[in-house]
């Protein structure tokens, strides 16, 4: 019999698709992650949660539509706990308020798109599809255009910024009520950013969908860099529509963005950073977002 040995990066499979060796105990692909994403499902359903009056109006109309760039299997398994829960995709599926009327889920691994088939297969409105989110976005916004009155909400949980490209994000906000809870890949940018620094046309430069960052970053004390690449990013996240007021972020770590509410993973030596940062064009998914993060995962306030 297998016994699963959920430690550190050698339970996982090597086909990139972040799935541990051993399957689920409903003997499908599950993804083998740290303590951390507790948060990030925390604050994503926080969010769905408080927005969903918000929603309705959109829902009653069959005008609601969520999207998941990098769905993965629907399931994950919590390192070392060997405890399963539910992926983002699956918990924005679970609403019993305001419930969305229509799911496009993607991912690049066909372990993860037929998985995710398996464990939805009762949902009749949602579209799940193979293949590269950067490639793909462009059909879909096509498709969407075509009805511009709609409510969006996009979960974008890439493992590393390799598998995001700006564009993807540009593509995205020409569609006016579109929302996007972003988690930012600090710690692979972190474990990159010397060897990137010295090149061009970068997986960063991609990610950011700029090179200004190499040479903001130059000559500054290693506690400004990651603050400073940040800073990039929201600068072009304003420069596609998304207003200042709506890019409030929440870090794992004091260090990395000085001032910003920081909810650190509990109980855990593995040192994870994160970003999440919710990008809202209008001012009322900017306050509700805004309020949700005062409160922590474990009901502290966070002073900021
Ligand atoms: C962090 S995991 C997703 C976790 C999931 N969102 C959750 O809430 O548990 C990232 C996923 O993105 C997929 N992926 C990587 N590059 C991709 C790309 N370019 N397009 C679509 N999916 C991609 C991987 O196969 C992996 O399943």
């Amino acid at each position: 019999m297998n016994i699963r040995n959920c430690k550190k990066s050698n339970c996982k499979s090597k086909n990139n698709d972040g799935n541990c060796l051993i399957p689920g105990s409903d003997g499908l692909p599950i993804q083998c992650v740290g303590p951390w994403v507790e948060n990030k499902y925390f604050f994503l359903e926080k969010y769905l949660n408080a927005s969903c009056e918000a929603r309705r109006k959109f829902a009653d109309k069959d005008n609601a539509v969520f999207i998941d760039l990098f769905a993965g299997p629907g399931k994950c398994i919590i390192r070392n706990e060997k405890r399963e829960i539910d992926s983002g995709g699956i918990r924005a599926l679970k609403r019993d308020e305001a419930p969305f009327n229509e799911y496009f889920y993607f991912d690049l691994c066909s372990s993860n798109t037929e998985a995710l088939e398996k464990r939805i297969s009762t949902t009749f409105n949602r579209k799940i599809k193979l293949g590269d989110s950067n490639v793909l976005i462009n059909e879909l916004v096509e498709i969407l255009l075509r009805k511009p009155y709609r409510y969006h909400f996009t979960y974008i949980d890439p493992f590393g910024p390799d598998e995001l490209k700006f564009n993807t994000l540009r593509e995205l906000a020409k569609l006016n009520r579109m929302d996007m809870l972003i988690h930012f890949p600090i710690g692979a940018i972190k474990r990159n950013l010397k060897i990137w620094s010295n090149k061009r046309n970068t997986i960063l430069d991609d990610f950011l969908g700029t090179d200004a960052w190499r040479n903001l970053i130059k000559g500054l004390p290693n506690n400004q860099i990651f603050k400073t690449i940040i800073d990039v990013f929201k600068a072009q996240l304003k420069s596609i529509d998304y207003p200042e007021e709506g890019l409030k972020l929440l870090a794992s770590d004091k260090d990395i963005y000085a001032g910003l509410p920081t909810v650190p993973v509990k109980n855990s030596r593995e040192v994870d950073l994160y970003v999440l940062i919710l990008a809202a064009k209008h001012p009322l998914g900017q306050r509700i977002w805004n309020s949700i993060i005062k409160t922590t995962p474990d009901g502290q306030k966070n002073l900021f």
